[in-house]
């Protein structure tokens, strides 16, 4: 018996505005408390609610890894950053964060999706350092070899290359781990690069409950135009290959590098859904251990 043929992938490249098909940036823009969602996305929110309840917490916790990530970045000197996947604007962007350290410090945003770029290029209108791409990130010479791209950023000094909940939108078929190999090769030894992604590996062991409310949370969201994708712990360490993970390693989001923010956040059963790790690219042997 033949088998259905399955539905075509869609197209790689830069997304055009739909407010009626729900999407993970807006989605997540409506759980962060943000306005700048529709209809289609509140409702499929909803739906994502109420199957699995911490699903804003989950949010929360992703943005509060960006944040700490960031700032250990900074702490170790970047000065520039390349932000995949970056998302509508809302509390603690990244380059608030960044020049309020260092105003001379540059960030350049890519998204594919239209109302992310749109509201960025408003909130960004007269800041030189800062500026967004509209681009998909699957296809990385459309990022790479953009004039916008090279004429802020310097590929000859190292970078923060932030690719924070992001890779849980890009399924096997377009190989998340090479993606962060071509990316990472393109960056000079010495930058840092941040992911995280989901992962069931957690609940599975200690959550059913949580567990099967996360797969149900996967399949709420075959109605948007991102799928989420999840991935064992030892498969996203090696992501990491080419990198030093500096301390902790990979972790649960609530346990890397923790500084008391969003605490009640923290005991949510979202605390074992994020994972999360800051790898420092280098060129040679990589040492064993995580490095602090
Ligand atoms: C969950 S938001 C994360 C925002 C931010 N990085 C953070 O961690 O708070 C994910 C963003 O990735 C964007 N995205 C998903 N797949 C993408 C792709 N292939 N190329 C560019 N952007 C993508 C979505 O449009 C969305 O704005």
């Amino acid at each position: 018996m033949s088998r259905p043929t399955p539905p075509p992938l869609p197209p790689i490249g830069p997304r055009s505005f739909d407010s009626d098909v729900p999407n993970a940036s807006r989605m997540y823009d409506y759980y962060l408390g943000g306005a700048m969602n529709f209809t289609a996305d509140r409702e499929l929110a909803e739906r994502a609610k109420s199957v699995l309840a911490c699903t804003p917490s989950l949010a929360r916790l992703n943005r509060s890894f960006l944040r700490r990530a960031v700032n250990a970045c900074l702490d170790e000197g970047i000065d520039q950053f390349l932000d995949l996947g970056s998302g509508i604007p809302t509390v603690g962007n990244v380059h608030e964060i960044v020049q309020r350290r260092n105003p001379d410090a540059r960030v350049m945003y890519v998204d594919y999706d239209a109302t992310a770029v749109m509201h960025a290029k408003k909130l960004l209108d007269g800041n030189e350092n800062a500026a967004i791409l509209h681009a998909d990130i699957r296809d990385p010479d459309s990022v790479l070899s953009a004039p916008e791209v090279l004429g802020l950023l310097d590929f000859d000094r190292p970078m923060g290359l932030l690719m924070v909940g992001i890779l849980l939108y890009v399924g096997d078929e377009y190989n998340p781990k090479g993606l962060v190999a071509t990316y990472r090769d393109a960056c000079a030894p010495g930058s840092l690069v941040p992911i995280s992604v989901i992962t069931l590996e957690h609940v599975s062991k200690y959550d059913p409950v949580t567990h099967k409310q996360m797969l149900d949370l996967i399949s709420v969201y075959d109605d948007a135009s991102e799928q989420i994708n999840v991935f064992g712990e030892t498969e996203f360490t090696t992501w990491f290959d080419g990198m030093r993970l500096l301390e902790p390693g990979v972790t649960v989001l609530p346990d890397w590098r923790p500084d008391g923010a969003l605490e009640s956040d923290n005991d949510s059963p979202a605390g074992l859904l994020g994972i999360g790790g800051l790898g420092k690219i280098v060129r040679g042997p990589v040492a064993e251990a995580p490095d602090a």
